[in-house]
């Protein structure tokens, strides 16, 4: 087992695009539990769209992530030793881990992780998305506010991203009519033949609008918006009477979140009798359970696919959140640390 944990504190704040500048690789020696302490081997990391938000405008807390801080970040990792309890060597655990290698920890005096264990049938990466958070997301957009009915056209963006691809299976077995926006030909295909929409649309060369009209000739019944921005305008422009819009994110205002891109054309919420709302997902993690349970069945029986997009080492993980900011990654990122 290595002697020292490399990690990679925040020392400066994008100004636009996220930089591996912003991000410094430091390394300090291990140190042995202390009774009662656990040390963590981190053994997967992920990275998210909102990590952009949380480095100047901070996001949900409205606090921006403080300067010379590890860089927080969700993964798996195994109790490498234990002087706790409740830990063995050997554990799985999930929760906030931080961009670094190791994690020596305090389960009494706070405790970010918890012991998981995935199906023993399915790989120990999907608790990392579809029966982690981005399932959940999906889930619970869906069947809370969604609420698609056979036959709806149901229109989402970011189709091919963690939680997007999630939610075109989901809706395409509901018995909707699915299109999905991707930004490249590349996704638009996976999105079309392997997830089952009907028709796609790659907003990075296509105009969205008019594709739309031709996609969607009697309006668009449920959008589940993963963008907001200009994306989201073209598609309220073309509701349906009863439409439902769903905001689940708006990565394309991330990078520039202190000022937002209102939509324009949010009067045909009025026009067309139309409901738009939010979610947080943390709002429905006391039924976690309900939404992974169904999931993995549907991963088990081989209707819902997935694609992951590896790097490998702690050296990669700013690459991985640069990576997704600027759509070069196919799948759910991952950084595989062992
Ligand atoms: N409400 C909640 O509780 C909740 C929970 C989880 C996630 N979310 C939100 O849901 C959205 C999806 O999350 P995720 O984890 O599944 O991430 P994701 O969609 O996998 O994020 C990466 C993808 O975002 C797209 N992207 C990057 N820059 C973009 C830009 N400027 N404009 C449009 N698309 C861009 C890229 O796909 P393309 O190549 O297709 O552009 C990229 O591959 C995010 O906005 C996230 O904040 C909300």
């Amino acid at each position: 087992m290595p002697s020292s944990n490399r990690k990679w504190v925040l020392v400066s704040r994008p100004v636009d695009e996220v930089e591996e500048s912003n991000f410094e690789l430091r390394e300090e020696a291990i140190a042995d539990p202390a009774d009662g302490q656990v040390l963590l081997r981190n053994e997967v990391l992920t990275v998210n769209p909102p990590m952009r938000m949380a480095l100047v405008s901070g996001g949900i807390t409205g606090k921006p992530y403080p300067i010379g801080r590890v860089m927080y970040g969700g993964g798996l990792a195994r109790v490498a030793k234990s002087r706790h309890a409740d830990f063995s060597e050997g554990d799985l655990v999930q929760g906030e881990l931080g961009w670094q290698e190791f994690n020596l920890i305090d389960p009494g005096k706070r405790l970010a992780i918890k012991k998981v264990q995935a199906p023993a049938d399915l790989p120990e990466t999907t608790l990392m998305h579809v029966l982690g958070s981005s399932g959940a997301t999906a889930w619970f957009g869906i069947v809370e506010f969604a609420r698609p009915r056979a036959g709806d056209t149901f229109v989402v963006s970011t189709a091919a991203g963690s939680v997007g691809a999630i939610v075109c299976q989901l809706a395409r077995l509901q018995g909707c009519r699915v299109i999905g926006i991707a930004g490249s030909d590349e996704k638009c295909v996976w999105v079309r033949d392997g997830l089952g929409a009907t028709g796609v649309i790659n907003y990075r060369r296509e105009n969205v609008a008019e594709r739309l009209r031709e996609l969607c000739p009697n309006g668009i019944d449920i959008y589940f918006d993963n963008v907001g921005g200009e994306t989201l305008d073209a598609v309220l422009g073309q509701i349906a009477f009863g439409a439902r819009v769903v905001l689940c994110g708006g990565t394309s205002q991330y990078n520039h979140d202190l000022e937002w891109y209102g939509p324009k054309n949010y009067f045909n919420l009025v026009y067309r009798q139309a409901i738009m709302s939010g979610f947080y997902v943390s709002n429905f993690a006391h039924r976690n359970t309900e939404a992974h349970s169904r999931l993995a069945a549907l991963l088990r029986d081989g209707t819902l696919h997935y694609a992951e997009d590896v790097l490998n080492g702690i050296q990669n993980v700013p690459k991985a959140l640069i990576r997704i900011l600027k759509g070069e990654n196919f799948g759910v990122p991952l950084i595989k640390l062992v």
